[in-house]
């Protein structure tokens, strides 16, 4: 059992998310793709991207509230990171980027069942590019927060708010697993690997599928997509 790293950026996804299927073997194999085929003369994948005014990726919460929450791997099982977005990415000639000391980066944790009277605090960044999709404008991401736990439990269920209690921007109650000690018997037996999900109208259903499968570690090798 280990620790989901997914991110949370759509509630969409996991209300679709399909409990069940058995594991196939690539022996088993080719399979039919889930979504949309490989092009393989232009080796790109057809998905189309949601347009912005897609009522799937608007933005839910108020204020400083946070976004995206995630969790993923540090480098052990007794460390996990936690992050999550603030505030709104902007895009345009005359943009001024928000200011990551104006929000608080605070994880209130504790073993599930019990109170969540570990608080841990971390930091946060913004970043700035060339925006090259609609003639290079400016871009500057919401803030983003990163949290490092230690000294956690193995194997090990827990639950965590994160945002800023000083604002009451605190998120909702979620939870994550703790990996159990590495060993020749103890490994994540069932891992996912998966890049460039992006905001497609087919995002939802590699997701599902992935959960479907319930995979003790997901391996995201890049192209994770943020608004
Ligand atoms: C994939 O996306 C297309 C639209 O681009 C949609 O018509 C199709 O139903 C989607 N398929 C799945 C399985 O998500
Ligand atoms: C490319 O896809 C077509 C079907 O769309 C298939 O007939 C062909 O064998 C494929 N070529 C390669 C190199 O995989
Ligand atoms: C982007 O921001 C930089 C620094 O603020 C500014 O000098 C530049 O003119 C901006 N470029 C565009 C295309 O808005």
């Amino acid at each position: 059992m280990g620790v989901l790293a997914f991110p949370l950026f759509l509630p969409l996804l996991w209300r679709l998310i399909v409990v069940n299927a058995s594991f196939p073997t690539t022996l088993e194999g080719p399979f039919k793709p889930v979504t949309v085929p490989f092009d393989n003369q232009s080796y790109h994948g057809n998905a189309i991207d949601l347009p912005d005014t897609d009522p799937q990726i608007q933005r839910t919460v108020q204020g400083f509230e946070p976004e995206q929450v995630s969790v993923s791997l540090s480098s052990d099982y007794d460390s996990v990171w936690i992050s999550w977005i603030t505030g709104d990415s902007q895009i345009g000639d005359d943009i001024t980027p928000l200011d990551p000391e104006s929000v608080y980066s605070v994880v209130q944790y504790g073993i599930e069942g019990s109170q969540m009277s570990n608080e841990e605090v971390g930091y946060s960044l913004v970043y700035n590019q060339l925006y090259p999709f609609e003639g290079l404008q400016n871009y500057t991401s919401g803030i983003i927060h990163h949290v490092r736990l230690t000294g956690l439990e193995p194997s090990t269920l827990y639950q965590y708010q994160c945002g800023d209690p000083y604002i009451s921007a605190m998120s909702d109650v979620f939870y994550f697993r703790t990996m159990p000690p590495s060993s020749p018997t103890n490994y994540p037996h069932r891992v996912a690997v998966v890049g460039d999900l992006g905001l497609t109208y087919n995002t939802s259903t590699t997701f599902g599928h992935l959960l479907s499968n319930h995979p003790d570690l997901l391996v995201l090798v890049g192209g994770l997509c943020n608004l």
